[in-house]
């Protein structure tokens, strides 16, 4: 696909897609701006090169119009970030929009109001694309965290679109994506935590045909605990995913995967930080205890098995780490995989907050800006937002 660097945007009409869904306090104020900080190099060099750029974001998942939903504090924002003023445009089509567009200088910056407060964003429309792509130069998609939904500011927008590729974050997010998984330097472990099976089972399965080894640890863990015959208490579990479970762990066997589960772990009368709580072997959790985190003896055995891991990638919290005393099975892992040798590459929201709490966010190779995207990555998924970049750069080898 054509890249940012590849394209001649000097004083062209730049329309950048990005993801600006950002998490918004009660008083609608930014708690964490990592997503808007991790396209400012796309920005940047656009501005560098005196483009006029257009940004365009969705926001939550309003079901039309949502003053709640407006990007406008992200436009303030982003003004602090970048030294210049971001115009915030109430709207993202139509005949205002367009003579805003005209009337645009190089080194203009407009901020777009949320792409879904109009349906044809998530259904794909063509017609809303087009009216998108109107008075653009180049389309660049740097939103990989919406990248496995085909959209029109994502999907259809490329058919309008005069050049289209993909910018700094998304390239990095492909790259590094490829450095850990389609070739990796081995042994390459995987650990995926999280309290559901059901959302990561797609992911394991692909996982097994990847990896040299497999850590398994969250509520997710309590389905293979009790799949090997063991009681769970009232913990978290999947009963209608137990031969799943089983089978899994049969086909690692087969493969010659290494498959980790936790040995011992944190139960609780209930999952409160004044609970009642302490450690037992997985063959001893009491009928009315909740699992809540993996054990010491867990962090021992999943820090041995990454002691000779050249890559690792990570999705997934190990217990409920919300809760501070429930927490230190999921910081001892951030802390272990910081300090391991390994390129590390890490993906989901739970995750990438586990590691600011641990303060470790410099010792990561990489953490994707992405929750879904990078799942569905996992589970071996062609991404649409990818896809269509492609099938753009295919049908213009020459442009
Ligand atoms: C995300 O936060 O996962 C992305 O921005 C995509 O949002 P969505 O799940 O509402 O499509
Ligand atoms: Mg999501």
């Amino acid at each position: 696909m054509k890249y940012l660097q590849d394209v001649d945007i000097r004083e062209k009409t730049v329309f950048i897609r990005v993801d600006f869904n950002v998490p918004l306090d009660r008083n609608r104020n930014i708690t964490d701006d990592t997503r808007i900080r991790a396209v400012l190099p796309t920005i940047n060099h656009c501005l560098d090169e005196h483009a006029r750029v257009i940004l365009a974001s969705h926001l939550g998942r309003p079901k039309g119009p949502d003053p709640n939903k407006s990007l406008e504090p992200v436009s303030r924002r982003l003004s602090r970030l970048i030294h210049k003023t971001v115009e915030f445009v109430p709207d993202c089509i139509g005949p205002e929009v367009q003579k805003i567009k005209q009337k645009m200088q190089p080194g203009d910056v407009l901020l777009l109001e949320n792409l879904r407060f109009y349906p044809g964003e998530e259904k794909n429309d063509q017609d809303f694309a087009r009216q998108l792509m109107e008075g653009v130069d180049v389309y660049i998609n740097d939103a990989f965290a919406v990248g496995h939904r085909a959209h029109a500011s994502v999907h259809a927008v490329t058919l309008f679109a005069p050049i289209c590729a993909a910018g700094f974050l998304l390239r990095d997010e492909i790259l590094y994506f490829h450095k850990s998984m389609e070739d990796p330097a081995r042994p390459l472990v995987a650990i995926i935590g999280g309290a559901k099976i059901s959302s990561k089972l797609t992911a394991l399965i692909n996982l097994l045909k990847h990896v040299d080894k497999l850590i398994i640890g969250g509520a997710m863990a309590n389905t293979f605990i009790k799949a090997m015959g063991y009681q769970v208490g009232k913990s978290l579990v999947d009963d209608s995913l137990l031969d799943e479970a089983k089978e899994l762990m049969s086909t690692a066997l087969q493969k010659g995967v290494k498959f980790y589960l936790p040995v011992d772990v944190i139960v609780a009368d209930s999952l409160d930080n004044r609970a009642e709580n302490r450690v037992t072997t997985i063959q001893e959790v009491p009928a009315d205890w909740i699992i809540a985190d993996i054990g010491p003896a867990s962090i021992t055995l999943f820090n041995e098995a990454l002691q000779d891991a050249r890559t690792v990638v990570w999705n997934g919290p190990m217990g409920a780490f919300e809760i501070e005393a429930f927490s230190r099975g999921t910081l001892a892992m951030v802390h272990n995989v910081a300090n391991s040798f390994a390129l590390t590459i890490v993906g989901g929201g739970d995750t990438d907050v586990a590691i600011h709490k641990a303060g470790e966010v410099n010792k990561f190779s990489y953490i994707s800006t992405g929750g879904g995207a990078f799942l569905e990555l996992l589970e071996g998924k062609k991404l649409p937002g990818i896809l269509a970049l492609e099938e753009w750069h295919k049908k213009h080898q020459s442009a």
